[in-house]
């Protein structure tokens, strides 16, 4: 894709986001990412799966020496500890992962994650040496009522730490309402919403800014991924459904190619 506007300094990511989804007997379909991954099937874009936490050491293994690292989808703020059922950014990156996936509009809602846990988590990320892909989005009503801007300006204040780097922060916008539903924005509310954010990143990280990756996410698939990617600012995708067979996670991928 010679004709994306993306600046030319940053690398894309395409991350998977497996959810509640994945058993062993899906690992070959990461055996398949990594194998097309090693012949340039995503160009120049990075590549991260985020399958389950019971997934990620035996996905490890899979992808040693692939160009394919692998997230975790949530953590707990400290490292160790009395509480039962949680998951430390620590054991994430002890399994292998190298992202992980923080603010989820599933985990916001769902687990009561608010703008500072978030950023907790963040931080704990940071600790662990683990990369968060921090999410941001609106509601349908949000958008109707015209606060899609000010909620994710909200959010990102909330939810990053001042100390965040293209090292340890990528943002991935999310509309809640494009979330699995096929629904997306269209391409100039998208490239809206991403010059608002990094307009909004560069006041919050002076001078980090212009490196820190931005995502779009919510029904990316290989039928609308090339327009998507090409939209200003968006420098790749975080993908749900569409990550869970290898065709068309790799199809996405390969726009960057
Ligand atoms: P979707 O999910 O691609 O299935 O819409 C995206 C996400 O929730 O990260």
């Amino acid at each position: 894709m010679r004709d994306r506007q993306v600046s030319p300094r940053l690398r894309p990511l395409v991350a998977g986001n497996w959810k509640m989804n994945g058993l062993r007997k899906n690992l070959p379909e990461i055996a398949k990412i990594c194998a097309a991954a090693a012949e340039g099937g995503a160009g120049e874009a990075e590549l991260v799966i985020c399958p389950p936490a019971t997934m990620i050491m035996a996905a490890a293994s899979i992808c040693e020496g692939a160009p394919v690292a692998l997230g975790g989808q949530h953590c707990h703020a400290e490292p160790s500890g009395p509480f039962t059922g949680d998951i430390s950014a620590e054991m994430l990156k002890d399994a292998g992962a190298k992202y992980v996936i923080l603010g989820h509009s599933e985990r916001r809602s769902g687990h009561n994650e608010g703008n500072e846990a978030v950023r907790e988590k963040a931080v704990a990320a940071f600790r662990a040496g683990l990369t968060a892909i921090v999410c941001v989005g609106e509601t349908k009503a949000e958008r109707e009522a015209g606060e899609a801007l000010p909620v994710v300006g909200a959010q990102l204040a909330g939810s990053i730490p001042l100390n965040s780097s293209s090292e340890t922060l990528v943002i991935a916008y999310e509309p809640v309402w494009a979330i699995g539903t096929g629904l997306t924005p269209t391409t100039h509310d998208i490239a809206e919403m991403h010059r608002f954010i990094r307009g909004q990143i560069h006041e919050h990280l002076p001078g980090r800014g212009d490196a820190i990756r931005i995502l779009y996410g919510g029904s990316v698939k290989p039928g609308n991924a090339g327009e998507l990617m090409r939209v200003e600012n968006v420098d790749g995708a975080l993908v749900g459904g569409a990550s869970l067979t290898s065709d068309d996670f790799m199809a996405i991928a390969g726009v960057y190619r």
